[in-house]
């Protein structure tokens, strides 16, 4: 076991660490971080058999395993009640503690499932996915999808114990590692133009699973989220940036229907779409582009058509008072959430996805 680093995500008496490292599963000692002994661990039919067992050997010898079907479309309700079934049958009091071993999709439903037994029982969340490692898993949010929109039932259920061992990634296919570099592009773009350059000039290495460049690149990427969490945990205001890309790509997710693109990728569209909405000169549109086109990402809409595509961002959970609002940028490293855009760029900015 080695671990690479570890941060704090810093929010009083609900602060917890990310612990980043290689060959933490199974040897990483737990203990303090469980309540009792009771633990229900939730996985999926294609990540269960691959780290289920070495997770096992970290938790009590008794817990409990829930295995879900794998696929976004499964992020629904009724998944969270087989979770919550299952704790009601195991007899899991309040100090129990739920485990999501998994990608995003596990996480945000084990997460609102630990968020709603009880009012809310203690939460580990083990990634193994590149976006959950360095998004899902951090921050707290939690829940499922409505078939009227993403996301749209949840809660705020903060971990105890994000634990990320980059090995897991070894199996993770490309595409998926290519959606998680989306989330990773994010941070730079909205935060920190140093890493951006950083990711410039690594994203090869990067796209060849080399283990010293994913170890930095996930943690400077959870030292970003954990900051912005830190100064704005409910996202009140600053926390939204974190959403930059995510109007665009809610919506091309939406419209497509889930598992068409994956988030990642409609996050890179978005990103692109949300960069030029933001009339950032050409050189910084451009600069991004070619980062998300070298990560093997799309930069360009699906053709879904403007009017459906503005149908879908209505929807979105950022209208407030029937008013668009974006996560722009000022510049590249730098964004902000406003409802104060160019409503004739914007219908030029739609238009991409016609054709
Ligand atoms: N809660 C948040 O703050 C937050 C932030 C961003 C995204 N999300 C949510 O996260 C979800 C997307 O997460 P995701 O991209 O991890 O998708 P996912 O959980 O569907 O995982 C992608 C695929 O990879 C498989 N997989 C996972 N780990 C693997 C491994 N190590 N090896 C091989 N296969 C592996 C999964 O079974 C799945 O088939 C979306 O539902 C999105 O809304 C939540
Ligand atoms: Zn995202």
């Amino acid at each position: 076991m080695a671990i690479s680093s570890t941060i704090t995500v810093d929010l009083g008496a609900r602060s917890y660490p990310i612990v980043i490292g290689s060959g933490l599963l199974g040897d990483f000692d737990l203990a303090n971080y469980f309540n009792g002994p009771d633990c229900l661990v939730v996985s999926n039919e294609t990540v269960g058999p691959l780290y289920l067992k070495a997770a096992q050997k970290m938790l009590p010898p008794d817990s409990v395993v829930v295995s879900l079907p794998d696929g976004e479309e499964h992020k629904t309700l009724e998944t969270v009640a087989r979770v919550l079934d299952e704790l009601v049958a195991s007899h899991a009091n309040r100090d129990a503690t739920v485990v999501a071993l998994g990608g995003g999709v596990v996480g945000d439903i084990a997460g609102f499932a630990a968020a709603c037994y009880m009012r809310g029982v203690a939460f580990i969340q083990v990634p193994t996915t590149l976006l959950a490692q360095v998004d899902s898993s951090v921050g707290g949010k939690t829940g499922v999808n409505h078939e009227q929109g993403k996301n749209l039932i949840g809660a705020f259920h903060q971990p105890r114990l994000v634990l990320i061992d980059t090995d897991t990634l070894s199996t993770l296919p490309d595409r998926e590692l290519k959606a998680g570099l989306a989330e990773v592009i994010k941070y730079g773009a909205i935060t920190d133009l140093e890493f951006f350059g950083w990711l410039e000039a690594n994203m090869g290495e990067l796209l060849r699973k080399n283990p010293d460049a994913l170890a930095y690149a996930i943690q400077r990427s959870c030292e970003l989220k954990a900051e912005v969490v830190a100064e704005d945990e409910r996202e009140a205001g600053r926390r939204a940036i974190l959403n930059f890309g995510h109007t665009f790509g809610h919506a091309i997710e939406n419209s497509l229907g889930y598992g068409e693109w994956l988030h990642g990728e409609a996050v890179a569209a978005g990103m692109l779409m949300a960069a030029e909405l933001s009339n950032i000169g050409e050189g910084d549109l451009k600069r991004l582009q070619n980062l998300v086109e070298a990560a093997g990402l799309p930069a360009c809409p699906p053709a879904i058509g403007a009017q459906k595509m503005l149908a879908a961002m209505v929807m979105d959970k950022k209208v407030q008072a029937k008013q668009l609002r974006f996560v722009l940028l000022r510049s590249l490293g730098d964004a902000h959430l406003t409802s104060d855009y160019d409503a004739s760029l914007l219908d030029r900015v739609l238009a991409k996805s016609n054709s």
